[in-house]
């Protein structure tokens, strides 16, 4: 596996830092102190905005052209929350972001305190009956009381699960956005290796999953002249999988659009000549749904031409998401290319 910039080994090392913390949506404490670990050294100023999202300044070299730019990855997961604990310690749960019944049935799951439980569910009828309210997580304890040593309600679990590698794929939760996380991070190491012209703020956001939250206040903060995400995006090359354009293995996906956002053509165009001049392997992206933190950037005062480079995952959602090692080296390849360029838009394209 070749990369034309990155640092294959470090990105994968990255990846597997970053992806099996905790850090369900408003929870991300333990994500952002490693993301915080991780920037310092690479970065000329970082700070924590008031919602919690991770900004870190890489100053470039400034001169004519020179522009703000955003990159915006997330640093929260999917999760489950504890809405009610009953008399023999048993919890159930809301949703926090889009997670599952089919999914959640039967996997282990952890609190931030370290806590583990079990996804059990009542008797029911046939598979078709497995829904949300019928589930709930036994963390072994006996009693309300003792349930409540531990957990309380508003609590927040992941799923337990660390990241495994097989050929040239990764697998683990949380790979979104925890894989972008790490591709921005991979990113930093290569700008204070060879500079941009351009001031990078490089923001890891909090709430993504629940709405793009944390994106939406940063990007007011910052008033980028360009943003790009980076996120993970849906596959169509599983069985009967969905029609869709983007595969693992075809390198760095360049968004059109998703449910969120229809991606700036300057923008878009500007990294499709960017991978096409540099060899970066690369595959067009059409979601039908979805989105990104790059919806809420784009929609931010007057508004900001949007981007997004997305690594194309498997199984997106379960605590089996699976990403393409050379996809992630990639978009760090994109990224890193792109911001050292011109980054002048033609105005819609
Ligand atoms: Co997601
Ligand atoms: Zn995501």
């Amino acid at each position: 596996m070749q990369a034309k910039y990155s640092d294959i080994e470090r990105l994968e090392q990255l990846i597997r830092r970053l992806a099996p913390l905790f850090g369900p949506s408003g929870a991300e404490d333990q994500v952002r102190a490693a993301v915080i670990d991780l920037v310092k050294p690479l970065a000329h100023e970082v700070t924590v905005d008031a919602l919690g999202s991770v900004i870190a300044l890489r100053r470039g070299t400034g001169g004519a052209g020179a522009k703000k730019v955003m990159i915006a990855a997330h640093m929260d997961e999917i999760g489950i929350m504890v809405t009610h604990i009953d008399d023999d310690g048993f919890l159930r749960f809301a949703p926090v972001g889009g997670v599952g019944p089919a999914t959640l049935l039967g996997q282990q799951v952890v609190f931030e305190d370290g806590t583990v439980g079990s996804i059990g569910i009542e008797k029911v009828d046939g598979p078709k009956d497995i829904q949300m309210d019928k589930l709930f997580i036994d963390i072994g304890a006996t009693s309300r009381a003792e349930a409540e040593k531990a957990v309380r309600i508003g609590s927040s679990a992941t799923y337990l699960r660390d990241v495994a590698r097989s050929g040239r794929r990764l697998i683990g939760k949380a790979m979104d956005d925890r894989a972008g996380c790490a591709v921005a991070v991979e990113t930093l190491h290569q700008l204070k290796a060879d500079p941009s012209p351009h001031d990078v703020y490089f923001v890891f956001t909090v709430q993504e999953e629940v709405g793009l939250r944390g994106a939406r206040t940063a990007a007011y903060a910052i008033e980028p002249d360009v943003a790009i995400a980076v996120d993970v995006t849906a596959t169509g090359d599983t069985p009967k999988g969905e029609r869709l354009n983007m595969k693992l293995g075809g390198g760095a996906a360049i968004k059109v659009k998703d449910a969120s956002l229809i991606a700036h053509g300057g923008v878009r165009e500007l990294l499709v000549q960017c991978a096409a001049d540099e060899g970066i392997p690369y595959q067009m992206e059409v979601l039908p749904y979805g989105g990104t933190d790059a919806g809420a950037v784009h929609l931010t005062r007057s508004g900001v031409p949007s981007g997004v480079v997305s690594i194309p995952t498997r199984y997106l959602h379960t605590p089996a998401e699976m990403v393409d090692l050379g996809d992630a080296a990639a978009a760090a390849d994109l990224l890193t290319a792109v911001l050292r360029r011109d980054l002048t838009l033609t105005a819609g394209a």
